[in-house]
């Protein structure tokens, strides 16, 4: 009896330093611009000091500069993982590097950099930014049939996200990749609201100004359709009803949006990445490895009343809000 329960002692012991791995991960994060990246800071730290382990976070206030410092910070301080989404696609050939040469396991998530060909990672996951412009575009395109509207000429303005990010290029590129095909949707200006209510509004309201009729507004995120929301306000218009707005995250303030019948849809990008990460982590800590595919999560449309097709093949119908799987959480 005595042998069994030192045994059982012994495991327990076992299963315990396992779990308390003492673990730091350095995580490079762009800023604070929006609710999606708020919501994407919280799940990650949250998960990883949920595991024991230690987070070193570092925000870089939308600048390259202060991301590449992190990272040379994370080398020289030994950090057992390093966790990046860069602000912009290029520039970072030469840290990457670095810290592939520290031999740190890289994590890739949601914005991927232009050099991934040419550097090694442990595991990354992302949007498909361009899928999701695509969908932004077919959910329109769509939605406009469904209410009679398919063959009337309708002048559409696109709130781009950071300019250099592959979250806005990706998007802006799937929207003219679907658009091109529907000459009556005319898109009368393209422009960067750098991902922010703010910066959102601002242009919007330049839209506003330069141009007598907007039917369209394809928004980026759902905090630049916030902020244009109210430039659309401002100017005795009625969102949603006399400028249809599509935005892309799925974050609370855009169903609260489509409840108060301001905003049409919202096409999901997932800020939740840690369900993905720390399996990884565990799975590289027991010694496996990964190959080079972008992993990227599944994701879907909500509006008002569902049923409108968002894809290429129009299998899949948006989601009416309330009907979300799990609420809406961030
Ligand atoms: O890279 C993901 C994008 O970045 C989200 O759509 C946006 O809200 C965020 O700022």
């Amino acid at each position: 009896m005595k042998k069994l329960f030192a045994v059982l002692l012994a495991m327990v012991m076992l299963v315990s330093a396992a779990s308390a791995m003492a673990i730091t991960v350095g995580f490079s994060q762009i800023g604070q611009e929006s609710d999606w990246r708020t919501a994407n800071t919280d799940n990650m730290i949250a998960a990883v000091e949920a595991e024991g382990w230690t987070m070193q976070y570092d925000d870089a206030q939308q600048q390259q500069a202060k991301q590449v410092a992190a990272l040379r910070s994370f080398i020289t301080q030994g950090v057992d993982y390093i966790l990046f989404t860069g602000v912009v696609s290029t520039g970072w050939d030469e840290v990457l590097k670095e810290v592939n040469e520290a031999e740190i396991p890289l994590i890739l998530m949601d914005r991927m950099p232009d050099c991934i060909d040419a550097i090694e990672y442990a595991g990354a996951f992302g949007g498909d930014f361009v899928e999701e412009g695509r969908r932004m575009a077919y959910w329109t395109v769509n939605y406009l049939a469904s209410v009679g509207r398919g063959d009337e000429e309708v002048n559409v303005v696109i709130l781009e996200g950071t300019t250099g990010a592959d979250a806005a290029t990706g998007r802006t590129n799937g929207i003219n990749e679907v658009l091109v095909n529907y000459p009556n949707l005319v898109v009368l200006d393209s422009q960067s609201g750098n991902f922010t209510p703010a910066e959102g509004q601002a242009v919007m309201e330049s839209f506003l100004k330069a141009y007598d009729k907007i039917d369209v507004l394809l928004a980026e995120n759902d905090g630049m359709a916030m902020g244009a929301i109210e430039a659309i306000k401002a100017a005795g218009l009625v969102p949603s009803v006399d400028i249809i707005i599509v935005g892309c995250d799925a974050v609370k303030t855009a169903y609260d949006a489509i409840v108060a019948g301001e905003m049409n849809a919202t096409i999901e990008c997932t800020p939740l990445y840690a369900s993905a990460v720390i399996p990884l982590i565990k799975a590289l800590e027991a010694g496996e490895t990964f190959g080079r595919d972008v992993i990227h999560p599944d994701e879907f449309c909500y509006d008002a009343e569902g049923g409108i097709p968002y894809t290429a093949d129009g299998e899949a119908l948006s989601i009416k809000v309330d009907d979300r799987v799990g609420g809406w959480p961030y």
